[in-house]
């Protein structure tokens, strides 16, 4: 038996795919095992989106090149968006890597990696392909409780600070019946929440005249045996009636709905070509809640984009003020290659970047306290995903001779750390209510109100 380890960096795509490497290559007698040392075959599954992200990947493959000089027959591949964007490039920066393979090519890990045990020499393929290719149904399915699905792959928006559309290329949607044949695996697997993944999901299917994504999420819902959906991530300009008329409608779909901002102010986000206004983001924000009232919001936002004016950030203050979101992802701005804003005129210090960053998060963490707090002494349900591997001093949980801690999530998607209610023996996988005792910072703490 061979053992491989994959270190990924990067979105929940990403993650995805590490997943699938694991099992395009499970059936050639690879095994997971748990650090790069113990590994015969390393894949460094790496992240373009910021400068920050690429580095991360550098600074990994340079640690692999010490086991590499004691260990024959250890191999190094790279993957991911680094990969499929500097493509045979990186080999000249870290020599010592066997093989390199881009985003479109994952279904190819197989035959390259057969090559290579045959003696081959070092490998290159960052082909794009014009289809996706479906999934070859091999290996095991190795997710827990809480699995993603990617339903699409690739981005044609552009988003002018955005690298992924060059590194994952065009849009392509999977057809439905092979994802709710993937999501039925899955559920078999253990799964009981899954959250379906894209670039923009909103439009799902628009190209290949497949069902819309609305009317994905009502076949994916009615699979027997899944208790959550959740979907990520949504474009505002493509969020449509139909899909928030949804979370009214379908009873699966949870309360949470990540719907990336960037900026608040409009002349901002016209330089980012997001196609959407201020006035209509907060529109649709105004009309979600209509629909309803309790969904949780998150979304992503950029601080420093070439040319935003202190005015234009304070825009973006007052829209967090204002939508009071649940969770904020905020990122300094980065210059990507072949992303369009690299070559905008009016860059933001490098400093400047970093204060701004500093008052909106300040700003946010105000906001999910005060959120946090309002949770307490309410009643929740947690879908338990595990035992708790946090720790808290004993006096701030009401009982805590009570039983085990586990960790769940609410349908708004907000971790709690739950102590079981006595004679609980195993509830991973289940649904238990929860009465919220106490918050601190970004988690809650709760205890278990019945079996
Ligand atoms: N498809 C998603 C998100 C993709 S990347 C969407 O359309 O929103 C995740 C987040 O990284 C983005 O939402 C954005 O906030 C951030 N990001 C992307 N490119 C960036 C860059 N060049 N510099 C800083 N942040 C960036
Ligand atoms: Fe990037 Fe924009 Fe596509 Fe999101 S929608 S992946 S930010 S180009
Ligand atoms: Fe990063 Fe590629 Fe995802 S650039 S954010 S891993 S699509």
């Amino acid at each position: 038996m061979k053992s491989l380890y994959v270190f990924t960096i990067g979105c929940q795509m990403n993650s995805s795919d590490a997943d699938l490497f694991y099992r395009l290559l499970s059936p050639m007698g690879y095994l997971p095992t748990d650090s790069p040392e113990s590994a015969d075959l390393v894949i460094v599954n790496t992240c373009s989106i910021r400068a920050k992200a690429e580095d991360k990947a550098f600074s990994f493959i340079g640690r692999l090149q010490a086991i590499k000089a004691v260990k024959p027959g250890f191999r190094i591949g790279v993957a991911g968006c680094v990969a499929q964007q500097e493509g045979a490039g990186i080999l000249s920066r870290v020599p010592y890597v066997d093989f390199i393979f881009g985003t479109h090519a994952i279904w190819r890990l197989p035959e390259i990696v057969t090559a290579l045990e045959a003696g081959s020499g070092r490998i290159v393929d960052v082909d794009m392909a014009e289809e996706l290719p479906e999934r070859p149904d091999t290996g095991e399915m190795r997710g827990g409780v809480s699995d993603f699905v990617t339903i699409m792959r690739g981005c044609d928006n552009f988003c002018t600070y955005c690298v992924v559309p060059y590194v994952r290329g065009r849009e392509m949607s999977r057809r439905p019946e092979a994802i709710v044949d993937e999501v039925k695996k899955k559920v078999a697997a253990g799964a009981r929440e899954i959250t379906l993944l894209g670039q923009n999901v909103n439009s799902y299917g628009k190209k290949e005249g497949l069902p819309d994504f609305p009317e994905l999420l009502r076949m994916v819902a009615d699979i027997e045996g899944l208790q959550r959906l959740r979907f990520a991530t949504s474009h505002p300009k493509d969020l449509s009636d139909e899909l928030i008329d949804a979370f009214a409608q379908i009873p699966g779909l949870c309360n949470h709905l990540h719907l990336p901002v960037q900026s608040g102010s409009t002349a901002v986000l016209s330089r980012m070509n997001r196609k959407y206004t201020r006035e209509h983001y907060l529109e649709r924000i105004a009309r979600l809640r209509d629909v309803c009232p309790d969904i949780a919001l998150g979304t992503d936002i950029i601080v420093g984009f070439p040319g935003e004016s202190s005015e234009d950030f304070n825009k973006t203050l007052s829209l967090v003020e204002s939508i009071r979101y649940d969770g904020v992802f905020a990122f300094a701005y980065s210059d990507r290659p072949n992303a369009k804003a690299a070559d905008f005129s009016g860059k933001v210090p490098e400093k400047e970047k970093k204060s701004r960053l500093a008052e909106l998060l300040a700003l946010q963490d105000e906001i999910t306290r005060e959120k946090n707090e309002a949770c307490v002494g309410k009643m929740e349900e947690i879908l338990v995903e595990g035992k708790s591997p946090r720790k808290v001093d004993s006096s701030a949980i009401t009982d805590p001779a009570a039983g085990d801690r586990v960790t769940g999530r609410t349908r708004s998607n907000r971790v709690v750390h739950a102590i079981l209610a006595e004679g609980e023996k195993n509830p991973v996988g289940r649904c238990i209510p929860v009465r919220i005792d106490r918050a601190l910072g970004h988690s809650l703490w709760g205890s278990q109100t019945g079996k």
